[in-house]
C-alpha cells in the first residue's frame, strides 16, 4: 500500500462524511501493520461538541475489531490537507507515538510526519 493509494482511500471514505454543519468533508484510511486498511469520516452534530473526527471514527473501527498496531494514516479534507487536531493527535498517541501521518493538497503533493514531530512529549499516564 503506497501513500497515494492510502490518501485516495481517505478521499474516498470522505465521501461518506455527515458534515451540514462545516461543509468540510473529513476522511481518514488508517492502515495496520499487518496491511488492513480502516476508514472513517468525520461525523457532525447539532450540538457541535459532540462531533466525531474522521480519523478517531476510523481508530474505533480498528480497536473495536482487534487491531491495535498502525503504521500510518492518510487524512483528506474536502479533497485536500487535512492535519489532526489536538484531541486526534492525543487519541492516536495512546497506540503508536511513530505512526506516519500523511496529508497534502493532492496525492501528487503528500507530505508526510511522524506522530511525535506533530505531538512531541504527548501525554501518558
Ligand atoms: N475534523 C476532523 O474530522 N478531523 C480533524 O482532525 C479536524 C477536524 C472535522 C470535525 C468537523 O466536522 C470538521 O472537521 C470541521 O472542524
Amino acid at each position: 500500500m503506497t501513500d497515494r493509494e492510502l490518501f485516495r482511500l481517505s478521499v474516498k471514505a470522505a465521501e461518506n462524511a455527515y458534515a451540514p454543519y462545516s461543509g468540510f468533508k473529513v476522511g481518514a484510511a488508517l492502515l495496520t501493520k499487518d496491511g488492513r486498511v480502516f476508514t472513517g469520516c468525520n461525523v457532525e452534530n447539532s450540538s457541535y461538541g459532540a462531533t466525531i473526527c474522521a480519523e478517531r471514527g476510523a481508530m474505533m473501527k480498528a480497536i473495536s475489531e482487534g487491531c491495535r498496531n498502525f503504521e500510518a494514516i492518510a487524512i483528506s479534507g474536502n479533497g485536500g490537507s487535512s492535519w489532526p487536531c489536538g484531541i486526534c493527535r492525543q487519541f492516536m498517541f495512546e497506540f503508536s507515538e511513530d505512526l506516519r501521518i500523511i496529508s497534502g493538497d493532492g496525492e501528487d503533493a503528500l507530505k508526510v510526519h511522524s506522530l511525535s514531530e506533530l505531538l512531541p512529549e504527548g501525554f501518558r499516564l
